[in-house]
């Protein structure tokens, strides 16, 4: 259960419930200018029998709060899912004149299903009365559809997350699916299941790359739910893998990023991930609220010296513009620097440090950020400090937004990224360097 800290931590620009919990983003469509943001919910500000919170969004960074989308019913709790628009419907559940948004879920109870719903008024949700679409007597973890439009071989394609692998569907309405083909184990570096996985062309020197997200469930080794990803091919039926196993790469180095899926139907490919951290996300201090979204980021490919082809994020911000001091819980810093230096930000008693490490390795330590003792994993250091490889030598840049509890920190053009909570009991007011050589720029 989510404690009162010493203060208000809500963020600004980070997307939070009005009050209750949240967890995964689910549903990410876009329609006719309008980014929808639905999320798995349960009023009291705990995991609790789960719902789909749902929000609305022109720019990814003001967001209008809607009613509860979908709520638990016979088949079950309502799990993690998405959303397509359904432009000629092809479900039948609209008309030309008003296409559907057609919602695919989990209904979790002794076994998890498929379920869909619809509407056509992007607010108001029916659930289909021939739910659920992929039953499911045997499996115990089959759940997470993301549902998008099949480029390859046209009509709708799925894939599940089902233990230690994915699976893909394939459908010409929605409503009717047979299987197509499975990805995993091998790639599996988990101790936990699969969760959430989500697949996507990138473009590539012309070409196009399939990147394929799978979250991989809380386990020690790997500070706690991360979400992991793998670049291959798609050949409309099943995801073939082109980096090798044990080289595949975390989307975030940082420990607050999980359950991270893509838009469908938007103009650039554009991932949000829940801020937290399975491992303490129930305990953290904010209240009659609990847990956030990450910023919205667009995702590239980019070729990278020391890692070949990795995955780029670029968040989408408000305009910031130079100033020349810390004077609010909402700002930016520009680091720049050459060789290991190390940034402190603090209030005077607390600090939060991040810069780049002898090993050419990006790292942050928020051991010593504010209130940490809500959470006895939140508090080890195992938790507290990560580090991840750069994929470039050199020269660099920072860019950290600091959100009042919420950090983002991109390296080398979005090839790093650490996401990562953080609870100063009093605003930080001063940014230093500590040591090496770098040089701050703030801006608000
Ligand atoms: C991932 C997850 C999903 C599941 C949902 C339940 O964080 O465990 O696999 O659908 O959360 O809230």
């Amino acid at each position: 259960m989510s404690t009162k800290g010493a203060r208000n931590y809500r963020p600004e620009i980070h997307f939070t419930p009005k009050t209750g919990w949240i967890n995964d983003p689910n549903g990410l469509v876009y329609v006719d200018g309008v980014y929808h943001l639905f999320a798995q919910y349960f009023p009291e500000p705990h995991w609790g029998p789960m719902h789909w919170y749902h929000a609305q969004s022109r720019d990814l960074i003001h967001w209008e709060h809607l009613p509860v989308a979908l709520a638990p019913d016979e088949l079950g709790l309502i799990f993690s899912g998405s959303a397509v628009y359904d432009a000629r419907n092809t479900s039948g559940f609209g008309s030309a004149e008003k296409p559907p948004i057609v919602a695919m879920y989990t209904s979790h109870s002794e076994h998890e299903q498929q379920s869909i719903a619809w509407s056509t008024d992007g607010v108001n949700f029916n659930k289909y009365e021939g739910n659920p679409v992929i039953p499911n007597t045997e499996l115990r973890d089959f759940r997470d559809p993301k549902v998008f439009a099949n480029p390859i071989r046209g009509g709708w394609s799925v894939v599940l997350s089902v233990g230690d692998r994915a699976m893909f569907y394939a459908s010409e309405d929605l409503k009717n699916w047979t299987k197509t083909g499975e990805f995993g184990p091998d790639g599996n570096r988990s101790e936990g299941v699969w969760e959430c996985a989500d697949l996507f062309p990138l473009e590539l020197g012309g070409g196009e790359k399939w990147i394929l997200l799978v979250s991989m469930g809380p386990n020690k080794p790997n500070h706690g739910a991360r979400t992991q990803y793998f670049i291959g091919n798609f050949d409309g039926d099943k995801f073939v893998c082109d980096t090798p196993f044990d080289r595949a790469e975390f989307i975030d180095g940082g420990l607050d990023n999980y359950a991270a899926v893509t838009y469908n139907n938007a103009p650039d490919r554009t991932l949000i991930g829940w801020a937290a951290n399975w491992v303490y996300a129930n305990d953290l201090p904010t209240g009659n609220f609990c847990c956030q979204m990450t910023l919205a980021r667009k995702l590239s490919l980019m070729h990278t010296p020391l890692g070949g082809i990795r995955l780029a994020q670029q968040p989408v911000l408000p305009d910031f513009n130079p100033t020349e001091r810390i004077d609010g819980e909402l700002f930016k810093l520009t680091v720049s620097g050459e060789g290991a230096a190390t940034v402190r930000l603090t209030n005077g008693g607390e600090w939060f440090d991040f810069g780049v490490n002898n090993e050419n390795e990006l790292f942050i330590d928020r051991s010593h950020a504010g209130e940490k003792d809500f959470n006895a994993d939140f508090a080890d250091d195992w938790y507290s400090k990560i580090s991840a490889p750069r994929l470039f030598d050199g020269h660099w840049t920072l860019e950290l937004i600091f959100d009042r509890s919420v950090t983002e920190l991109y390296c080398d053009g979005g090839t790093r990224v650490m996401t990562n909570l953080v609870y100063p009991t009093k605003p930080y007011d001063r940014a230093e360097v500590l040591s090496g050589n770098a040089k701050i720029e703030i801006s608000k």
